[in-house]
């Protein structure tokens, strides 16, 4: 037996479960008698609703009830001013508060029946009449609104310094460029879903698909007034989230409120349309000035956003954050305006601002080696920065130098010929570009429980998700290396309202955080074992210290002699313990505010342009990560090839679409709204680059959940433009762009 399971490739603890269908889901807990609610969304994104008439839906049979804003419990929005963890400055958006129409596909009824199909079909016998008013959804027509919110959700934009004008002025090689993405929507595999069961005394206990339990708890508790104890969240699994589960959302409220209202159990589960309908990666467009010397010296960096939020919450992203932590410039200006539409609040989607503000970064950087003549390569060292200029921090630790050293070897990046349009196979024009990452390695406070029993059984939980990422896995590695016990004796549990507070399960901090927590807590309950173990008859541990001693095989073990060893079963069984139970939470030590933590990336891509057809294929992909400590090197590598093909995806294929007429995204489907599928992707090659890092937090890891998709969509734009000589700015590069 060893157990020393950090570093290795684990397979997925859960993996059994989720491949035989055993892992359940939030629309998959079932209950006798349970309800099924439909929503109704708005046919208009501005307005009032004049006329709501349910009479027909409601003579249908095995339709119980149908729920509007003229209909509903009072009891709900108890609390009018709530904000859940993740909202932005303003007013969250109130299901079924009043008439009025905020957005299109806005729920505006849940009409609640016996069976899924007479809830669907008594959905379109409600009849609505709409007072309409004019919409305003143009993000590119409405840029002279743009303005400075009061409180920025992200980090405000950085402080500017020198004088960008007069260096850009001056400057021998210069760079001022627009570049655009679009609304893009989550598609998760799994529907947003929640089943609210409903007890003869009054509680509920809600399976809802999230990536914080304690999250939605709150949100419920402060809107219906309910207590933790009368309102359970559980979540086991999650299919899929990346920012879509951050904030409750509105199916979550209406399964509670139709439960209490109806004492039923109720199940209400968003269709395909209606998942774009809660939110989405707002469209952004960044105006940059880059000015540099003829050696490549950066002299002027200016970076502006101009990105969409809602009329009720002035939602922001760390776009123009990542300059200053990437490349040394002494005049730097920034600044981020928002624009606010008649549409949803926008929403985390992986990466949020990272993986938008550096296509801009990464983009208007090879426009600039392009135009100085020099490396792309070349050009991000020679302005590499060992502080983040924003707070003149040092980083926690920077292997960005590899990572470029090592992927540009991988890839072969010296046989590039720099010309674009040089590289050429039949009619395939082959290009060939790179582009930075960075994203932030934050620790969040997190508790953790542990329990010990005298059959060498841990339990370690904590109310985190596992959103597909690998947190039963890596947490369980965690926890079974601390007390040296085998991996299935161990077992993690997560997505429970009733276990320890965690943070939301998003900003690539959960390893960092209640991996943290497990690491302290198993610990703890190591502490307790050394107590109990010197007193043990001729204990080798009588005057040991618990910096001496070490767990493993099953074992605590003196470090200087391995042979002085006691099975941690013999300890708990020779003194006679039922159990030791711990809890802990840890908190960031203060030395990390003295420093920047980030992980890094370096992507290197290969792709093909048909030179008569126009259409674009990745054909390869290098991407070199520094992530700190890595706990678990397959389901880490799992983690980046994920953030590739959503890179690809950004790159070449997403985009919500919206008529401008109708106020609405038109392509809510996965027929028109288009993701990679396996025909699109090629061989990815990851690379996991040492780096140390003491200062980050005790395990050195800086979690993978976003740094494999930030900077995938630059190194394209910039391959195609090596291929074709043709740069597109407006993501995605599709055909009709490229030709
Ligand atoms: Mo992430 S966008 O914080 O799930």
């Amino acid at each position: 037996m060893r157990t020393d399971y950090i570093g290795k490739p684990t397979n997925r603890v859960d993996g059994r479960l989720k491949v035989t269908g055993g892992a359940k889901y939030a629309a998959e807990f079932h209950v006798p008698g349970l309800l099924y609610g439909y929503v109704v969304s708005s046919e208009i994104a501005r307005g009032n609703i004049a006329e709501i008439d349910t009479n027909e839906a409601l003579q249908l049979e095995g339709v119980l009830q149908v729920l509007t804003h003229e209909n509903r419990p009072p009891s709900a929005w108890f609390d009018k001013s709530y904000q859940d963890e993740d909202s932005p400055p303003g007013s969250p958006f109130r299901p079924l508060y009043n008439s009025e129409i905020q957005f299109s596909q806005q729920p505006i009824a849940l009409v609640v029946a016996e069976t899924f199909e007479a809830a669907r079909y008594g959905a379109t016998l409600v009849k609505v009449v709409y007072e309409e008013a004019p919409h305003t959804t143009d993000l590119k027509a409405n840029r002279a609104q743009a303005y400075t919110p009061k409180k920025y959700k992200s980090t405000p934009p950085p402080d500017s310094r020198g004088d960008v004008d007069a260096a850009f002025a001056s400057a021998a090689v210069k760079v001022e460029q627009e570049y655009t993405h679009p609304s893009e929507h989550h598609n998760p595999m799994e529907m947003h879903a929640s089943t609210a069961i409903w007890e003869e005394d009054g509680t509920l206990t809600v399976y809802d698909k999230t990536q914080s339990v304690k999250n939605s708890q709150n949100y419920i508790s402060q809107i219906f007034g309910l207590s933790s104890k009368e309102a359970l969240v559980i979540s086991p699994f999650v299919g899929g989230a990346f920012g879509s589960g951050l904030r409750p959302q509105y199916q979550l409220f209406l399964a509670v409120m139709a439960a209490l209202e109806m004492k039923r159990s109720v199940r209400v589960v968003l269709t395909r349309q209606q998942m774009f309908s809660f939110g989405h990666r707002p469209a952004t467009v960044q105006h940059f000035q880059l000015g540099c010397a003829a050696d490549g010296t950066l002299q002027a960096v200016r970076q502006e956003a101009f990105a969409e939020t809602s009329k009720f919450e002035d939602y922001s992203e760390n776009v123009v954050v990542w300059p200053n932590t990437l490349y040394k410039s002494e005049n730097a200006a920034f600044d981020h305006k928002l624009i606010s539409l008649d549409v949803y609040t926008p929403l985390d989607m992986r990466a949020p601002g990272g993986s938008t503000g550096l296509f801009a970064l990464e983009s208007a950087m090879d426009e600039l080696a392009a135009a100085a003549g020099i490396d792309p390569v070349e050009l991000r060292l020679k302005n590499y920065t060992e502080e983040d200029q924003s707070n003149n921090a040092p980083f926690s630790s920077k292997e960005l130098r590899e990572c470029y050293r090592q992927g540009a070897e991988r890839f072969g990046w010296h046989k590039r010929n720099p010309e674009a349009r040089s590289m050429k196979e039949g009619h395939q024009l082959i290009g060939w570009g790179m582009a930075t990452g960075a994203w932030e390695a934050k620790q969040q406070q997190a508790s953790a429980k542990a329990l010990l029993t005298p059959d060498g059984k841990l339990t370690v939980s904590s109310a985190t998700a596992d959103i597909g990422t690998g947190t039963y896995t890596v947490m369980t590695q965690i926890a079974a290396e601390a007390l040296g016990l085998p991996l299935e004796d161990v077992t993690f549990k997560l997505g429970d309202s009733a276990l320890p507070e965690a943070p939301l399960e998003g900003g690539s901090w959960t390893v960092s955080s209640v991996g943290s927590a497990v690491k302290q807590v198993c610990d703890s309950v190591g502490e307790k074992l050394l107590k109990l173990a010197r007193k043990v008859e001729n204990s080798p541990f009588a005057t040991a210290s618990f910096e001496e001693v070490t767990f493993a095989d099953g074992e605590l073990r003196l470090k200087s002699d391995a042979s002085k060893a006691l099975a941690v079963t013999r300890i708990l069984q020779e003194r006679e313990v039922n159990a030791i139970e711990e809890e802990v939470t840890s908190k960031p030590a203060s030395e990390q505010k003295n420093y920047a933590p980030y992980s890094h990336s370096a992507a290197f891509v290969e792709v093909k342009v048909d030179e008569d057809l126009g259409t674009i294929k990745v054909t390869r992909v290098v991407s070199a990560i520094a992530g700190g400590r890595i706990i678990n090197t397959k389901t880490a590598k799992s983690q980046i090839l994920g953030g590739v093909v959503w890179g690809i995806g950004m790159a070449l294929e997403e985009e919500s679409l919206m008529d401008n007429t109708f106020g609405r995204f038109m392509n809510h489907n996965l027929a028109e709204y288009h993701v990679p599928v396996n025909a699109d992707i090629p061989d990815i090659d990851v690379i996991f680059v040492e780096e140390h890092d003491d200062i980050v937090n005790p395990l050195g890891a800086k979690g993978l959940g976003e740094i494999g998709i930030v900077g995938v969509a630059p190194a394209i734009a910039n391959a195609v433009y090596h291929a074709t000589g043709k740069r597109i700015r407006e993501l995605p590069i599709t055909l009709d762009k490229v030709m």
